[in-house]
């Protein structure tokens, strides 16, 4: 098991205890997300934790397939769904560089809370649009800290190897909008509930 699969499936049973930070904005950001589905949409959320986002996006698709390194973060997922008895989802433990989409492509990714933990997040970019169908969405919120908090780089990287701290990218706005646009997508939607929230994109491969 990687120095990332033991972070997340260490920390996954109080992360599944932790209440939302800003729940008007998380639910605001699943009210966004879900103007952009249809009832015959195959959805796919890489990154999807303790599976809470994909389960009360269910019942507005197709289906929606969670993906995520840690076996802890997905049991928990699929617990909940099962308990909630939802029955369009699945789940599947696999890092997003190694996931394989359907042939025929996807009609939305989700990756929430993720960009920013990846070392090839601009790489994960470019991969999801190609994994879309055209027209389809890539739904994002994604801590941009890398400002002032750039300062505390060294800290978390120490903390990072010593497997305390996940490996964090300090990433700008500016140049995520940008490797977004660099990929291809256009993008749809931009909202950052308050200053120095996560910032939330809703971006489009176009037709
Ligand atoms: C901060 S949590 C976010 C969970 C959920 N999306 C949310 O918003 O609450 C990050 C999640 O991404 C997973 N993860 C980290 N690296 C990953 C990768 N390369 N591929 C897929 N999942 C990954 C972790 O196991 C963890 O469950």
């Amino acid at each position: 098991m990687d120095k990332t699969t033991k972070f997340w499936d260490r920390i996954a049973d109080s992360y599944a205890k932790r209440p939302v930070a800003d729940e008007g904005a998380y639910l605001k950001k699943l009210e966004l997300t879900r103007e952009y589905f249809r009832p015959d949409m195959q959805v796919m959320e890489f990154g999807c934790g303790t599976g809470s986002t994909a389960i009360s996006h269910a019942p507005f698709v197709k289906h929606i397939h969670g993906i995520d390194v840690s076996p802890r973060m997905l049991a928990i997922a699929q617990g909940k769904a099962t308990a909630a008895e939802i029955e369009n989802i699945s789940f599947e433990c696999t890092s997003i560089d190694a996931y394989t989409p359907p042939d025929e492509g996807l009609d939305a990714i989700l990756g929430l809370s993720i960009l920013h933990l990846l070392d090839n997040w601009q790489a994960v970019i470019a991969r999801v649009n190609s994994m879309l169908k055209p027209g389809g969405v890539f739904v994002t919120s994604t801590a941009c800290i890398g400002g002032v908090m750039r300062l505390l780089q060294p800290v978390m990287a120490v903390g990072s190897f010593f497997g305390k701290l996940p490996s964090v990218q300090f990433l700008k706005e500016k140049d995520l909008l940008a490797a977004f646009t660099d990929a291809g997508f256009l993008i749809e939607h931009q909202w950052q509930p308050k200053p120095k929230q996560a910032i939330f994109i809703v971006a489009k491969k176009p037709e």
